[in-house]
């Protein structure tokens, strides 16, 4: 089957031209065939060049007079409405037990986060069954779909003991390739004081536990978390299983996860709400994403870290929902783009493009993220005739259409 989108009035495809980083077409199609992107171009070129009709609409190659292209083509009429690649969402903790509202409500009272609360999620995560949270999983999945979200990255970290932490994975490789072990999230109560000990479980039976659901590797590299010691004695472990590292640092204070992550070539550090010169001087150099929550400032009232400062120094950027109990309880990255482009300093184009591309890079893949022949058939139609309306209109449900791997999704 194939599905001819045309009629788009604007379409991102994020191949870069000259000055426009999002690689901007207007009164275009795309044409998908099976789960990949076959074409992109002017909708007066597409290579079936169909008259328009109503979606959904099934019409016949052959009537179409295309040589190449035979068999039944879905017509999508996108009407002069905008079409973006679908959402990278390149961190998130979705696989947990309880909430924290009441935490969330003491901070807006003025109540300061701290690495802490973790512990209150790990107690009712152990106490979840595989079923409840897989449910749980797979609601919070359906609405970042429905928000045009088409890649999930996932991880574990609030089992914290060897037998969680396996079904926290399990469970997460179930339904993304994007798994990262993160039993170096915070230490638990029952090693309270023993924070080398805890490393010592992490760096081997949960590691030997969780490596085979898992694709990446990260640490809480923060006071109150992990230190920078024992945060690369984790990563050098999963490193040394085959795993690729990725570092949460420099959320609540600067500190020297930046410089760790770089230099073990870390696929992405995320946070980075404190940075020093020196980290940005080392994230320019590096193959190393820093990857923006703008939630989690959102949820807890810290200060928004200065986007433009990272772009205009060479840093490559990502956004990300970081959704989690804690500190970002947002799975919308429409609502990280409108706050980065609010709070950050980012450009529109920019935010998207870091939400999207950004977030591909982050996962160090290079089949998403673009629109683009060849790439994943993953893609947003919006209800605005422009992508700038994620920003200018925050809060409004703005998804019409997405396909995941050639498929409607939404
Ligand atoms: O990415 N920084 C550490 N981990 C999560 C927060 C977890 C929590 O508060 O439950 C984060 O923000
Ligand atoms: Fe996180």
């Amino acid at each position: 089957m194939r599905t001819l989108i045309t009629n788009i009035g604007e379409l991102t495809t994020n191949v870069a031209a000259g000055d426009d980083l999002c690689g901007t077409l207007h009164d275009a199609a795309v044409l998908i065939e099976g789960d990949r992107i076959v074409w992109v171009g002017a909708a007066a070129d597409a290579p079936l060049a169909p008259s328009i009709s109503a979606e959904p609409s099934v019409s016949s190659a052959e009537s179409l007079g295309s040589a190449e292209i035979d068999g039944a083509v879905a017509v999508v009429d996108a009407a002069g409405q905008a079409v973006i690649p679908g959402f990278v969402d390149s961190h998130s903790h979705l696989v947990f037990g309880g909430d924290r509202a009441a935490e969330f409500e003491a901070r807006m009272q003025g109540q300061k986060y701290a690495a802490g609360g973790i512990r209150s999620t790990v107690a009712a995560t152990r106490a979840a069954s595989d079923d409840e949270l897989r449910g749980r999983l797979r609601c919070f999945l359906d609405e970042m779909l429905a928000q045009g979200t088409t890649t999930v990255e996932i991880k574990s970290g609030y089992g914290l003991d060897v037998a969680t932490e396996e079904r926290l994975v399990r469970l997460a490789a179930e339904v993304t390739p994007e798994v990262t072990f993160l039993g170096a999230h915070v230490v638990p109560a029952e090693y309270a004081d023993r924070g080398d000990e805890y490393v010592d479980l992490v760096t081997g039976p949960m590691l030997d536990a969780c490596a085979p659901h898992v694709k990446w590797i990260d640490v809480f590299c923060e006071t109150g978390a992990f230190t920078v010691e024992q945060s690369r004695r984790v990563l050098e472990a999963g490193i040394s299983r085959g795993l690729e590292p990725r570092v949460h640092a420099s959320q609540l204070g600067p500190g020297e996860g930046v410089q760790l992550a770089v230099e073990l070539g870390a696929a992405s550090i995320d946070h980075g709400t404190y940075l020093t010169d020196g980290d940005v001087t080392a994230l320019a150099g590096s193959d190393t994403v820093l990857t923006l929550l703008p939630g989690v400032e959102f949820s807890t009232r810290q200060p928004y870290p200065d986007a433009r400062r990272l772009i205009d120094a060479g840093v490559t950027v990502a956004i990300a929902c970081d959704t989690n109990p804690g500190s970002s309880f947002t799975s919308s990255m429409p609502f990280c783009i409108a706050v980065a482009v609010r709070d950050m300093r980012m450009t529109v184009a920019e935010a998207i493009h870091a939400a999207t591309a950004g977030g591909a890079a982050a996962l160090r893949r290079d089949d998403i993220g673009r629109i683009a022949p060849g790439m994943r058939a993953d893609l947003v139609l919006l209800k605005s005739p422009s992508r700038v309306h994620l920003a200018y209109r925050p809060g409004v449900p703005l998804v019409e259409a997405v396909w995941k791997d050639g498929v409607r999704a939404v």
